[in-house]
Formats: C-alpha cells, sequence, structure tokens
C-alpha cells in the first residue's frame, strides 16, 4: 500500500510510519522536523517537509504526490486553559494546528485517495472529545471538531466507497503527554498504539478507540446524564 502519514515525526504517528515502512509499504511520513524527517529518510521512508497549517505550502505540496491507498491525518498538538485568564491565543493556535490544518489536508489527499482503487481515509481524534474534560476548553473542542468533521464526511463519501476511520487513542506517552502535569490513567506506549491502530484499520473500524479499559470508562461517562457528569467533573477540578 501507499500510505501517507501525517505527524509523522514524533509520537503516535512516528510509531505507526516506522511500523508500516517495516511492514513493506510505501510510506510517506510528514512533518516539520527536518532533523527527525532526515531520520525517517534514512530508514528508508519517503519525507515531506511542510507547516499542515500553511495551506498554499501544504496543497503545492500534496499535488506533488499521485495516488494515495491510506491516508492517516495525524498531527496535531494539545495545550490546557488554565483559568481564571481565558487565553483566546492558545485556543486559535489549538484550532489551527488541529482543525484549519485538517481540512486543508482534506483537501489536498482527497483526489490522491479517489485514485485508488482501494481508498482509505483515517484521521486522529481524541477520546478526550467523549465528555467535556475540566482545562480541555481548546483541546476538547477541537477534537470535538475533528470527530464531527470525520463523522460527516463519511456519509459523504460512502457512496465514493473510500473508507473512513476515526482513531481515538486515550493516553499514550509521547513527547506530547510528556508536558502533562496530572495522572494519566492507563497510559499506554506508542508500540501498543500503533498495535492499536494498525489493526483496527486493517479491519476498517469506523472507530478505533483504546485502550478499551480507559476509551469505554469515558464512553460509559457520556452517556450520564449531563448534571451527573458535572458534579464529577468539578470534583476531579477541586481535587
Ligand atoms: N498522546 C496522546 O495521549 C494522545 C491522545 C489522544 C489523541 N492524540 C492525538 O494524536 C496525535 C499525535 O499526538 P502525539 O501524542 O503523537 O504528539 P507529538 O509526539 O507531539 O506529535 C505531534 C506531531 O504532529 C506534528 N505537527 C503538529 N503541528 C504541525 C504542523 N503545523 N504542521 C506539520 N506537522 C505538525 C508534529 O510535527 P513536527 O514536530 O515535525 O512539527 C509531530 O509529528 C495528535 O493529533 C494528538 O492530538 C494523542
Amino acid at each position: 500500500m501507499k500510505i501517507l502519514i501525517t505527524g509523522a515525526t514524533s509520537g503516535i504517528g512516528r510509531q505507526v510510519a516506522v511500523d508500516y515502512h517495516k511492514l513493506g509499504h510505501e510510506v510517506w511520513a510528514v512533518g516539520r522536523n527536518g532533523q527527525a524527517l532526515d531520520e525517517l529518510s534514512s530508514l528508508g521512508l519517503r519525507t515531506g517537509q511542510v507547516d499542515l497549517t500553511d495551506s498554499a505550502a501544504t496543497l503545492a505540496w500534496f499535488s506533488t504526490l499521485d495516488s494515495i491507498d491510506l491516508a492517516i491525518l495525524n498531527a496535531g498538538t494539545c495545550e490546557y486553559v488554565d483559568m481564571p485568564k481565558f487565553d483566546s491565543a492558545l485556543v486559535i493556535r489549538v484550532m489551527r494546528a488541529n482543525v484549519e490544518s485538517l481540512a486543508i489536508c482534506l483537501e489536498g489527499v482527497l483526489p490522491l485517495l479517489r485514485k485508488s482503487s482501494t481508498p482509505h481515509l483515517a484521521v486522529v481524534g481524541s477520546s478526550a472529545a467523549y465528555v467535556p474534560l475540566p482545562r480541555a476548553e481548546a483541546y476538547g473542542s477541537s477534537k470535538a471538531a475533528v470527530a464531527y468533521m470525520v463523522e460527516t464526511l463519511r456519509i459523504a463519501l460512502a457512496k465514493e466507497k473510500i473508507a473512513v476511520s476515526l482513531i481515538c487513542p486515550g493516553f499514550v506517552k509521547t513527547p506530547l503527554t510528556d508536558l502533562n502535569d496530572f495522572p494519566m490513567p492507563f497510559r499506554i506506549t506508542v508500540d501498543q498504539a500503533s498495535d492499536y491502530i494498525r489493526k483496527g484499520l486493517a479491519r476498517k473500524k469506523a472507530e478505533i478507540h483504546f485502550p478499551k479499559r480507559f476509551t469505554s470508562m469515558l464512553k460509559f461517562l457520556s452517556y450520564l446524564p449531563r448534571p451527573i457528569w458535572r458534579k464529577i467533573a468539578e470534583q476531579m477540578v477541586k481535587g
């Protein structure tokens, strides 16, 4: 398969890219970090250096490729809001990295997927979007927007037989979560995350969420009446 992965210079994306390459697939790894891209290139992966928030540069880069069988749009960031200041610049940064860059990538990658006989689009959201979590005004709402975009695209792309998967990880140990200053229950390694993702994609699952002992608990909480969830979340903030 010809596989394209954004956010492949670090964390989850890097591990998935390297694992698919080891399995013999042709992998395009996309990111900004030149040194990390050079390392991937020395392992035999194809690379693209582009800031995905730069629409013109990103679309120009995508237009240099021909077909893609599997696109994994994974690039993203996370920052938490610390009240009492509601930092709008932080919210804008997170939305730009997680939502606007995704829209730009979709415009670039869909024409490439349409040239494949087995097209598959996968987007990395987050289980954080299942329930309103403390301090996640920016991150959680960006991933809720990602989930909505993916679910609606799935409807539009069904008639073209383009498979669509939404990937919703729990906590995974990466440079991103190494910055977190709170307990991260059931945090898993990038190797485990890559296994879950590749197995789910092989089955063309609509939603790939893991580890289930964490994501199923969040899903359960999302079914509670919101006033009950709010009480629990308020206690989490106090604690
Ligand atoms: N780790 C978790 O626990 C967790 C849980 C749920 C969801 N996720 C999601 O999983 C994805 C990967 O997260 P991670 O933990 O692996 O984070 P990470 O190690 O920080 O990797 C983030 C990747 O995104 C790329 N990226 C960010 N902004 C970019 C931009 N403007 N242009 C191009 N590339 C950009 C980075 O590339 P450069 O460094 O080269 O710029 C890097 O390769 C994110 O979407 C994140 O929200 C992670």
